[in-house]
């Protein structure tokens, strides 16, 4: 493990692919998982309306296999953004009704949210951060203490705006807690290009590629949704294969 050079000091970095994830360093590390078109999201609503937890898989095949052999558990998740065949749920933060999913636990698989929290086991604790819930995840993340990574799920590998500038927001709101910390530049980099959307974030996430593309499937709804900033407390965390509330 590389040992932080200047303890006194928090360390926040962030990878902008999980293709640059898996090269990085983990352990010792508070990581914080980014989806914010849609998946991220969808789980912090998920666990606002009472589901129990989320098992993140990376194929199809995995999520029928491991219902098959729980039949307790519900499949969820999407591929091209739309719902699958025979899955209980898509990836729909309005999907995730109370009425639904009080007490469930889902099994789901994304084409870059999954991928990118199983990429990030190694992490000394994982988080799920959406705009949602900047605030709480803050506040957890400098209770920790811990050197900070910040993995964007980017698309397909790629580099994405909005993953990106969620990122650069949480960057912001750390470094506004005035405690002592290191930016990579990678860091500063998201920090700076949310600060040129930091007035308007539905705004700038209708702006992106997948923005535009799931208002074109009629799902701008959803973008709005993941555009509320700070309407969430809970800090979802990713422990042994589950994603769950731990307090
Ligand atoms: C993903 O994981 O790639 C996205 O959450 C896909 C989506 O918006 O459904």
């Amino acid at each position: 493990m590389t040992q932080n050079p200047r303890p006194e000091f928090m360390i926040i970095d962030l990878a902008f692919t999980p293709h640059e994830l898996e090269k990085k360093e983990l352990a010792g590390k508070s990581v914080v998982v980014i989806d914010a078109l849609r998946a991220t999201t969808t789980m912090t609503v998920g666990f606002e309306n009472g589901a129990a937890a989320f098992v993140p898989v990376a194929t199809v095949e995995e999520a029928r296999d491991l219902v098959a052999r729980n039949p307790d558990f519900l499949l969820a998740g999407e591929r091209r953004a739309l719902s699958l065949e025979g899955f209980h749920l898509g990836n729909s933060p309005r999907d995730y009704r109370p009425d639904k999913i009080r007490g469930k636990t889902f099994v789901m698989t994304t084409t870059n949210g999954t991928r990118t929290l199983i990429s990030a086991r190694g992490g000394a604790e994982v988080f799920i951060g959406s705009f949602l819930n900047l605030g709480a995840l803050c506040e957890r993340l400098i209770e920790g203490g811990r050197d900070v990574l910040i993995a964007c799920s980017g698309e397909k590998d790629f580099f994405c705006l909005e993953d990106t500038a969620c990122g650069g927001a949480l960057v912001e709101r750390l470094e506004k807690t005035g405690h002592s910390m290191i930016k990579t530049d990678a860091a500063q980099a998201a920090k700076i290009l949310y600060e040129h959307c930091e007035g308007n974030v539905h705004e700038m996430l209708c702006s992106c590629a997948w923005g535009i593309y799931l208002e074109g499937l009629g799902l701008g709804k959803d973008v709005r949704i993941c555009a509320q900033v700070d309407s969430s407390k809970v800090v979802p965390v990713y422990r042994e294969g589950k994603i769950f509330l731990d307090r």
